[in-house]
Order: C-alpha cells, then sequence, then structure tokens
C-alpha cells in the first residue's frame, strides 16, 4: 500500500503512545525503513507487519489495532490536504456512504499505482444503511468498521456499526450501518 497509509500508523502510534514505542514497534517487526514516503508504494506485507507488531506490543488484537486505524483515517486524511475531496465525496452521511469508490477514483489521479476496495451501500431505511465492502486484500474488515465510524464522527453522528456477513461465510464482507 500507499505510504501515506504506513505513515499515518506511524502518525498515529506517536501521538498516542510516543516515539520510543514507534521504535519499538519497528524494532519488533524487523521492518528497516527510516520514514515512509506518502507517494511511495510499499508492500503490502508492511502494514500487515506493522499491524502485527502494533498488536504484540501494545497487547491488543490486530483487528482493534484495524478498527482504531480506520477511526483515525478520515480525521488524518481531512489535515493532510484531503479535506476539499472529503467534501465533494458528500454534505452528509448518505451522500458520503454511495460516493465512497467516487472518492477513491480521485486519489488515483495521485497515486495512479493503487488498489482500491470497492463499496456497494444499500439504504434501508432513513437511517439505516448496509454496505458490501470488496478487497484484493485480505483481513481489513475491522478497519471498515473504524472507517465507517469515523465517518460518522465527521458529521458529528453518533453511529452503530456492525458487521452482518462475512467474506468466509457469505462470500462479501457485510456491514449494516446505523445512524442513532
Ligand atoms: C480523503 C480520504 C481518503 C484517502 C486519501 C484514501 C486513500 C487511500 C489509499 C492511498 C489507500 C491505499 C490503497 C493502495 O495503496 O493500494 C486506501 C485504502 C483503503 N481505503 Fe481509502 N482513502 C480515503 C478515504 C477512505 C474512506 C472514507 C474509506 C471508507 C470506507 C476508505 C476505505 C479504504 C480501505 C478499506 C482501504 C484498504 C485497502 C483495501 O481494502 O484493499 N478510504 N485509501
Amino acid at each position: 500500500m500507499y505510504g501515506l497509509v504506513n505513515k499515518a500508523i506511524e502518525d498515529l502510534i506517536c501521538k498516542e503512545f510516543g516515539e520510543d514505542k514507534w521504535d519499538e514497534i519497528l524494532e519488533d517487526s524487523g521492518i528497516d525503513i527510516d520514514g515512509f514516503i506518502s507517494m511511495d508504494n510499499y508492500d503490502d506485507d508492511i502494514t500487515y507487519s506493522l499491524v502485527g507488531s502494533i498488536s504484540r506490543i501494545l497487547g491488543i488484537s490486530s483487528d482493534q489495532v484495524l478498527e482504531t486505524f480506520g477511526k483515525f483515517w478520515t480525521t488524518y486524511t481531512a489535515t493532510k490536504g484531503y479535506e476539499d475531496i472529503l467534501l465533494m465525496t458528500g454534505n452528509n452521511i448518505e451522500e458520503f456512504l454511495f460516493n465512497i469508490d467516487e472518492l477513491h477514483s480521485r486519489i488515483t489521479v495521485t497515486y495512479p499505482e493503487m488498489i482500491p476496495p470497492k463499496f456497494t451501500a444499500y439504504k434501508i431505511t432513513d437511517n439505516h444503511f448496509e454496505l458490501e465492502y470488496r478487497s484484493k486484500r485480505s483481513g481489513l474488515a475491522p478497519m471498515v468498521i473504524g472507517l465507517l465510524e469515523g465517518i460518522g464522527d465527521r458529521f458529528n453522528k453518533s453511529v452503530s456499526v456492525s458487521q452482518i456477513s462475512t467474506i468466509d461465510d457469505s462470500g462479501v464482507d457485510k456491514f449494516s450501518f446505523i445512524i442513532n
């Protein structure tokens, strides 16, 4: 994945736990990279190793790491020059949920080799949506939970997000998104 993602993981850890903890995580992961470059494309193994090491060093599950990171992502990207794109994605939660693929399409101009996920949104009622998530990568569904919670935060809404089916049992990761 592009360095933007790994850099965001680094920033999150440094902000919450300090640089010493980050150094410990890097050492545990065996990654010998001094500073990620946003526009460089890194092997996905690097991101997965970071998640594994964070989980070991902080004593939380990989799912928790991914979910926390997902929630951080919307605020992080907003402060890193993507607020305009976030604004174009939607003026409210409903518009936003239906335009996530559009958001990534706009970003492929900057990150031409990116392999974005695909989201299909369904409106069940005015405050209840379902989203299917498809990716070439595996194991990132917990990150989607955090991302969807982050979208709720962006619009100052309390939301309840849960996974209602997994790729293993139904062939697709599907989430319920309820605006409380
Ligand atoms: C302006 C905001 C955003 C930017 C700049 C952005 C950019 C990116 C980039 C660069 C990647 C790495 C892909 C690669 O290198 O192949 C990525 C991955 C991903 N993005 Fe976004 N994104 C944004 C918002 C969102 C939002 C709101 C969601 C909500 C669901 C989302 C869902 C994901 C997921 C799940 C991945 C992991 C890759 C995968 O599933 O295969 N992104 N994004």
